[in-house]
């Protein structure tokens, strides 16, 4: 596999510093660019960086993130919990740290139990029955929209496209004596398997009615191959809740220190039912290894590593964290870095794209695709995609990008791969996370990194300022 030869030739590289031999497997020598546009030689400045960077220690926050806390729905208490894993971590790497707290309003989680002590997370329509008393009925699968089998029963039905169209499901269930509907999402709007979703209903009904995701749905159809499968269901309206980004700053140390900012920002949060693995504790996790091995370097520029809370409920936390800063702030920002969707093992998703909105180059896009020409590392390639927290920086004038491993057969009309499962409770480091891919996006973007905020002018320059 090509990725992996990549990796065990960078891996040479990095030990024994054999440059030689890398650019001859690589078949780079031609047209090899090994130094920084400021003159420096680019490729010590990068080892620096892809010596020290570890997959596996950023795939061990995915894990606790993803597993040991699991669904992190912006506003909940599990969000609280990694922004309170992160912040420990940035201490324990010598970071101050800030909390910035903003309102993200309501949720309606819903709950399915199982006999065997299985709790699934689901999302609840806000006027359906919403009650910790419980409703125990047996599940029944509807086909072809024939409720002759739902009195009594809870209703698990393939949701119909369109919203009209469920919400007649909804009123015909309801209608034969359904106790609760479980309305199955069939396909997600990137291709993907379809998420949980919150039932929007017009008129309300009362019993509980939840948005399942598509494989919720696949799961519970294999249940009752089996025989009879009964459920519990409860559901919890949460209010006025409050979102939290997580900001560790590095100063700059350097002599060269020309007030300038740089940030690196990943959110932490995820959707309800979805433990986001890939979407994105692997942006976390790759955040996390970059502020732990720059910590042992002194920077021209200040840094600063920001978790972003609730960017699944339409990039909140970004949102707040750029309306609180005032215009001179902005302007002191040069680059904003945003890995969101970093180390999936989706087979098509073949390159890390540095999106901006509008597929304009910047320094964030130009850094990277320049560190990865010096690194051998073709991996990466300049994109346009919005859908992230660069969004809101962009759209204050700031220079962003978003990191996300895609592929893309064509930019018009465009056609793209993103993988199957984000947004789903497939969303696993089992089901999609490459250890590969995640040590090819530290590489770049730490090395592109590195070298906007290390950007040392020449001696005499410095003298004549
Ligand atoms: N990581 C995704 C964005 C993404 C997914 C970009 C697939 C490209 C391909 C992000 O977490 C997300 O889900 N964004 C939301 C944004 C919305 C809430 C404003 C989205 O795209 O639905
Ligand atoms: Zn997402």
């Amino acid at each position: 596999m090509v990725v992996k030869n990549k990796k065990l030739v960078k891996r040479i590289v990095s030990t024994t510093l054999a440059v030689s031999i890398a650019f001859g497997s690589l078949g780079y020598a031609a047209g090899f660019e090994n130094v920084l546009a400021n003159g420096k030689s680019g490729y010590s400045q990068d080892q620096k960086v892809v010596a020290r960077v570890n997959a596996e220690r950023a795939i061990e926050h995915v894990r606790y993130l993803s597993e040991e806390i699991g669904t992190r729905p912006g506003g909940l208490e599990a969000e609280h919990i990694a922004a309170d894993y992160i912040a420990k971590e940035f201490k324990s790497f010598g970071y101050d740290v800030d909390y910035q707290y903003f309102p993200v309003g309501d949720q309606f989680i819903a709950n399915v139990s199982f006999d065997n002590g299985t709790v699934w997370e689901l999302a609840a329509a806000p006027n359906g029955k919403i009650s910790d008393e419980a409703v125990t009925a047996e599940v029944v699968s509807v086909e072809n929209n024939d409720f002759s089998n739902v009195d009594g029963k809870i209703a698990l039905l393939p949701r119909a496209s369109t919203v009209a169209d469920y919400r007649t499901q909804v009123n015909d269930a309801v209608a034969e004596g359904a106790v609760g509907v479980i309305l199955q999402s069939l396909v997600g709007s990137r291709g993907n398997f379809g998420q949980t979703f919150n039932p929007n209903l017009t008129t309300p009904v009362d019993v509980p009615v939840y948005g399942a995701s598509y494989i919720h749905g696949e799961w519970l159809k294999e249940k009752l191959a089996n025989g009879p499968v009964e459920v519990s269901l409860t559901a919890k309206h949460h209010s006025n809740l409050q979102s939290v980004n997580v900001i560790a700053t590095k100063k700059a140390k350097n002599r060269n220190n020309d007030g300038k900012t740089v940030i690196l920002g990943a959110h932490h949060d995820s959707v309800v039912g979805a433990p986001g693995a890939n979407d994105n504790a692997s942006g976390v996790g790759l955040m996390l290894e970059l502020a732990r091995v720059y910590q042992g370097y002194n920077t021209d520029k200040d840094v600063r590593f920001i978790a972003f809370g609730s960017e699944e409920r339409g990039l909140l936390g970004s949102r707040h964290y750029v309306n609180q800063l005032s215009q001179e702030e902005r302007d002191q920002i040069e680059a904003v870095f945003v890995p969101d969707m970093v180390a999936t093992s989706y087979e098509k998703a073949e390159n890390l794209y540095a999106m901006t909105v509008d597929g304009s180059r910047n320094t964030v896009t130009d850094s990277t695709v320049a560190a990865g020409a010096r690194l051998g590392n073709s991996d990466i390639l300049p994109g346009r995609f919005g859908s992230s927290d660069h969004v809101p920086f962009h759209n204050a004038g700031i220079p962003a990008a978003l990191f996300i491993w895609m592929g893309i057969d064509s930019w018009d009309p465009l056609i793209y791969h993103i993988e199957k499962v984000y947004h789903t409770p497939q969303d696993t480091i089992a089901d999609n996370i490459s250890t590969e891919r995640m040590q090819s996006a530290l590489d770049i973007i730490g090395s592109g990194l590195f070298d906007v905020v290390r950007k040392e002018v020449p001696a005499l320059e410095k003298k004549n300022k």
